[in-house]
């Protein structure tokens, strides 16, 4: 049992399999948090591990002779307006305007197994689950607080579940998921910035007194800041250290913070952004949070990332697709963006032939209507009909020729988008997100479909469910190339108009379990410009998400170092692009893009036909490769080895689970002279001999484990932009 309750001193104890998250409950009813961290024992009592003395702190009724104020006090779920100064984590408007909360506990459950939250999506398959229920002993408002324990992967998953047990309308106007109050602030906030193009950057900065915070404002979790925040010791690095993760399983609105008390204590939040939210609650409705998870480690960045990247792989959304080997991608985007007609198209689904291709995806740019065609991002969006002006026969013979060739066909799509130039349009005006008679932005030149309206979710769900069941489609790519302004929906009343992000979320999931659920085979690529939507919510339903729409390789070396803090590689895709590469022009070898992109879910974004005679013939290898290593880059352990953002090369390897095979991947940025790189491998076998081999087969010798991890391997790049690929394979013990 992952959850062990001391009935005479009010404690639980959670655990997983290295970690302990302790709280009590105090005599007043307040939750204490005592513990998240290493093991301890289920039977001490921790208790004396809090301890107060509150000044200028507010305190209870019943307190006010004891040393018990709620400011001092390291709580669960704190709630605005009851004596703690500190960031709350709830908040309510009561229909007479009362903004006063204060939530005592009430009872507890311990259930078998784990829940996903209702209509959102959330890891499955965990141990046990605890549930504790606080209470607003004034006006009867109920709190429900889920802990998800997933032993093995050291994961606690939580979300919490408000119940208008009143008789009154409520209004949430903050609800977050996860509150972690920590009791000191020798932490670096880690967190991961960028824009499109660039996403995922990492950051590390010192714990200040106050507030740290990282969000998204625009409807979905976006380029500029990923759901997550992990908060490090500082002498944590990859390889040892303390560290605390926490990941929003949730594509929209979010905030991640960490507030440092003037006593140097920390508060860590993550969840919806309370900026932009409220939510009405009828007497007898209630609301779910969004998932929240969270993991300890005290074993370095890459031990807190596998604990990430293992429930996400085992543990999060459906099982078929999450399981199936990723299928290798030709996709068009890069070789022809808009200008393409069938023979185009036909021609390299042909030059496919031989090369061991699973699914040739046919992206942007093939519907319309009898008016237009999608010949550029002005138009078409919502019009998903084959365009006849340059597809006049439709997806048939694109398909077929796909599987003459022995390849599946996959499409674009970017379903929650409208463009004004379009047939849905020009019929359903009101059917964009934007307030009429008000001037809107465009963002891409294109409106967001108001989803949160059930006629236009209908006409959505019906429009894809033909598509997909009119034609052989295994894969869709599913973009969104602009983030939410203007945000008023025709079909909400006044009052219900703030929750229109958060609704929006909750349509775009329904729709995604509805086709998901019809689908079963359907493999989903997520995608938003790149990046701008690479979350644990949208991975639950779409297994892998197009990283970034920066395809070059050195620029993908820290999108991917960083995505992979969380993230693992598997889920990102990854493409061997033409060069001078477009976004950067940029040269670089095709083995390097090759070695870069087959540490991801792998693919070609390109016309094999264009490619120069040499690299083309390199393709049936490359997919050979990648294929025999399919499992341990698909199953296998990741580690970062060395950061680009800290030295002008980069490395990582994977490591099989019976430690008997790895492929370790060195990339030089910009050429150093003389320079040797010694770079220590990790999660080897230490008693075991290795056999090294290149992507060619060549031996390079045979090494012991400990000598490879602990004195290291050597890397002698000669130029810009090198790639070093070795595979090893354990020879004995
Ligand atoms: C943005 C995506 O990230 C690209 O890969 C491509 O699909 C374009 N949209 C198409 O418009």
């Amino acid at each position: 049992m992952a959850v062990f309750y001391n009935e005479g001193i009010k404690q639980f104890v959670l655990s997983t399999e290295k970690t302990s998250y302790i709280f009590y409950v105090s005599k007043t009813g307040y939750i204490v948090n005592l513990h998240y961290g290493k093991k301890l024992s289920e039977k001490g009592d921790y208790r004396h591990l809090w301890y107060s003395d509150p000044v200028f702190a507010p305190q209870h009724e019943g307190d006010v002779n004891s040393k018990y104020s709620l400011n001092e006090m390291p709580s669960e779920y704190p709630a605005y307006g009851s004596g703690d100064y500190h960031e709350a984590a709830f908040g309510v408007e009561f229909s007479d305007g009362c903004r006063l909360v204060d939530t005592v506990y009430e009872s507890y459950e311990i259930l078998k197994g784990t829940i996903e939250p209702e209509n959102l999506p959330g890891l499955s398959g965990g141990d046990n689950t605890l549930v504790l229920t606080l209470v607003d002993k004034t006006t009867n408002l109920k709190i429900k607080l889920y802990y998800c324990i997933f032993e093995k992967e050291d994961i606690i998953a939580r979300y919490t579940i408000v119940e208008n047990t009143t008789n009154e309308p409520v209004i949430i106007t903050r609800a977050l998921s996860l509150n972690l109050d920590l009791p000191t602030s020798q932490y670096d906030m880690i967190s991961f910035y960028g824009y499109h193009l660039e996403e995922c950057q990492l950051e590390r900065v010192r714990l200040h007194h106050g507030v740290q915070s990282t969000g998204s404002r625009r409807g979905a979790s976006g380029h500029s800041h990923n759901p997550a925040m992990i908060l490090a010791s500082p002498e944590t690095d990859e390889r040892q250290g303390e560290a605390y993760g926490m990941a929003l399983c949730y594509s929209g609105n979010f905030i991640a913070r960490a507030e440092v008390d003037g006593y140097g204590r920390t508060r860590a939040q993550i969840g919806i952004h309370p900026d932009d939210f409220k939510w009405t609650l009828s007497p007898g409705e209630s609301f779910t949070t969004p998932e929240a998870v969270m993991t300890y480690t005290d074993k370095g960045l890459n031990a807190l990332s596998h604990n990430f990247h293992n429930v996400i792989r085992n543990k999060l959304g459906h099982t078929k697709r999450r399981d199936m080997h990723r299928p290798i991608v030709v996709n068009n985007w890069e070789a022809t963006y808009f200008d393409f007609n069938e023979e185009k198209i036909l021609e390299i689904i042909r030059s496919c032939n031989g090369l061991g291709i699973d699914t040739f995806v046919l992206d942007d740019g093939w519907f319309g209507s009898e008016k237009e065609c999608r010949n550029n991002d002005d138009t078409s969006l919502g019009d998903w009909l084959v365009a006849e002006q340059k597809l006049p026969r439709g997806l048939t013979p694109l398909i077929e020729e796909c599987e003459k060739q022995g390849m599946q066909f996959g499409l674009w799509l970017e379903p929650e988008m409208i463009s004004e130039t379009s047939e849905l349009y020009r019929n359903h005006p009101d059917w964009a997100i934007k307030k009429a008679g008000r001037p809107f932005c465009r963002g891409r030149n294109q409106l967001i479909l108001d989803i949160t309206r059930e006629d236009v979710y209908n006409y959505l769900e019906e429009r894809l469910i033909s598509l997909l069941s009119e034609n052989r489609i295994s894969y869709i790519k599913w973009d969104m190339n602009r983030n939410m302004s203007d945000a008023y929906s025709s079909s909400l009343p006044p009052e219900k108009q703030p929750e229109i992000f958060h609704r929006y979320i909750l349509q775009f999931y329904r729709l995604l379990r509805s086709i998901t659920e019809k689908f079963p085979d359907l493999i989903i690529e997520g995608c938003a410009g790149g990046g701008g939507r690479f979350d644990m919510g949208n991975l639950y339903f779409c297994p892998q998400i197009w990283t970034s729409d920066d395809s070059e390789a050195i620029e993908r070396l820290r999108i991917q170092y960083g995505t992979s803090m969380i993230y693992p590689p598997l889920s990102m895709t990854a493409h061997i692009s033409a060069c001078p590469n477009h976004q950067t022009n940029r040269t670089t070898p095709f083995e390097t893009r090759a070695a870069v992109a087959m540490s991801a879910s792998f693919g070609y974004e390109l016309n094999p036909l264009n490619l120069p005679e040499n690299d083309r013939e390199k393709i049936a290898s490359q997919v050979k490769s990648y294929r025999e290593n399919a499992d341990l880059l698909e199953k296998g352990d990741f580690y970062r080895l060395e950061s680009p953002f800290d030295k002008p090369y980069s490395a990582w390897m994977f490591v099989s689970e019976d430690l008997k095979k790895a492929r370790v991947t060195f990339v030089q940025q910009l050429y150093r002279p003389r320079l040797r790189a010694v770079v220590k491998l990790q999660g080897l076998d230490e008693k075991a001999r290795y056999e090294v081999t290149n992507e060619a087969g060549e031996k390079i010798g045979t090494f012991g484990g400990d000598e490879l991890m602990f004195a290291g391997m050597s890397f002698e790049p000669k130029s810009d932009f090198e790639a070093i690929v070795y595979n090893l394979k354990k020879v004995r013990r």
